[in-house]
């Protein structure tokens, strides 16, 4: 897709992954704006999406014979680089993508209940920390793309 050699599940979660921050910053800005239905219908729908794009690419990684075999792609000169890159990628991957299934649920529960009001405060800090999280994933997302299919 990118004319890069990453086949096209790879390319598709990649663009979830870069689309995320984008537009989980258009759905904060609707809960600014008080159109909170469509504040949740977009984090909802766009969790999905992103949860589905990267249960297609661990099970393509998986087939491929794990995340090893993707990187021994990459030049040896960076090998060393890429394990570490790896490391730090997947762990905040993982930590924001469990506190964004988290705050979504528990927003759910409690919309128009306690949201607006006693978890209010909650909800955003969280929200801003899950945001700055998807903007972090993307690039280190790029870095490992680069890493495995680029270079
Ligand atoms: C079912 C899911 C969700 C519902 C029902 C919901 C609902 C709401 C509501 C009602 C507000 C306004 C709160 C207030 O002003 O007192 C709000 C604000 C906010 N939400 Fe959510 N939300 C959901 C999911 C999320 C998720 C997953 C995130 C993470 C990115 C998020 C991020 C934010 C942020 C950052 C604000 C503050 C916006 C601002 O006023 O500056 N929300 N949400």
């Amino acid at each position: 897709m990118f004319g890069s050699r990453a086949d096209l599940v790879v390319d598709l979660t990649y663009l979830a992954t870069l689309a995320a921050p984008i537009v989980a910053g258009v759905s904060i800005r609707s809960a600014r704006g008080r159109r909170y239905e469509r504040h949740r219908r977009l984090q909802v729908g766009l969790l999905l999406v992103c949860l589905l794009a990267v249960l297609a690419l661990e099970t393509r990684i998986r087939l491929a014979g794990g995340s090893g075999a993707l990187l021994r792609q990459a030049p040896a000169a960076w090998a060393k680089t890429a394990r570490i890159f790896l490391g730090v990628h997947i762990t905040a991957a993982v930590a924001t993508y469990a506190a964004w299934s988290y705050l979504a649920a528990a927003s759910w529960r409690r919309y128009r209940q306690a949201l607006p009001g006693s978890f209010s405060q909650r909800h955003r800090r969280l929200g801003f920390l899950i945001l700055a999280g998807l903007g972090f994933t993307a690039l280190s997302a790029t870095g490992m793309y680069l890493f495995a299919f680029v270079i």
